[in-house]
């Protein structure tokens, strides 16, 4: 009769949601989600991770794990539905706990409990790696080690290129790390001979004029082909960008 009762009891309530006590914030969630058990097996697993714990609430939730949100984060897909989350628009001590619940459940972690729930022993969700979206880059079919011997050939008496002249390079102009960090690095590449100081020094064969006799280089110059720019692209692609946020927080 007691072990009826208790029984009864744990059927009634939701593993890691708050019945009686007052919640740390309001959760709402697709039916699908309920029903499969999902919510029963998440929510146990970051409530013992972060002490914090959710209600179950439709109205005027602090946050939302639905498929029929426009706006919000995909977090996962299954059962036919991506499913995003979203937060009310409000800034309180609830939203901050709902934000922590986020944060979880799109960290290594979580995205792997996510993975971890099956159903007959078979995995129901894939979890959704957040996507930025980057200019596509462009695929250089060039030759890496001829690209690489003409930068060190032609660039190297200025930039820094990669280990084999690491600090030969002149100081202030910047090492090709540092510029294969930019988000428009082969922009800049691929006309770099019309970008200051290069213009004076660089002849790009049937691209360039030839220099003006009356102001010839005041260094050996620069002789490459178009072939030769597009090695040397195929190259930088393969360059370790150097991330300047790190770079500049070392020098402070
Ligand atoms: C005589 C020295 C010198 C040589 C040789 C040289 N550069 Fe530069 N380069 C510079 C300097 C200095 C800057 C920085 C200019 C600035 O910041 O205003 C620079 C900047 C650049 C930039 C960034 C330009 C921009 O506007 O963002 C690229 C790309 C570049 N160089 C590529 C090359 C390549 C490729 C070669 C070899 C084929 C090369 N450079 C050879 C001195 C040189």
């Amino acid at each position: 009769m007691y072990r009826k009762l208790i029984l009864t009891l744990a059927a009634s309530l939701l593993p890691g949601f708050i019945v009686a006590q007052t919640p740390d914030f309001s959760l709402s969630a697709a039916p699908e989600l309920q029903d499969s058990g999902f919510l029963h097996f998440i929510m146990p697993r970051f409530s013992l991770k972060t002490g914090i714990r959710p209600a179950l609430e439709a109205n005027n939730p602090d946050a939302e794990l639905f498929w029929n949100t426009e706006s919000g984060q995909p977090v996962m897909q299954g059962l036919d539905q991506v499913f995003y989350l979203r937060f009310a628009d409000r800034d309180t001590a609830e939203t901050q706990k709902a934000q922590r619940f986020a944060d979880w459940l799109t960290s290594e972690t979580g995205l792997r409990t996510i993975e971890q729930f099956t159903l007959d022993g078979i995995q129901v969700f894939t979890a959704v790696q957040t996507e930025i979206a980057l200019p596509p880059e462009v695929v250089f079919t060039g030759d890496v080690a001829r690209g690489e011997d003409l930068s060190f050939a032609n660039c190297a008496r200025c930039h820094e290129i990669g280990t084999r002249n690491l600090m030969k390079g002149i100081g202030s102009t910047p090492s090709f790390g540092l510029l294969r960090g930019l988000p428009d690095w082969q922009e800049r590449f691929a006309t770099f001979y019309v970008r200051l100081p290069h213009p004076s020094i660089t002849q790009i064969e049937g691209i360039t004029e030839p220099f003006d006799p009356a102001r010839p280089p005041s260094i050996i110059p620069l002789t490459l082909t178009s072939a030769d720019l597009e090695d040397i692209l195929t190259f930088v692609a393969t360059v370790e960008p150097v991330d300047l946020g790190a770079v500049l927080q070392e020098h402070q």
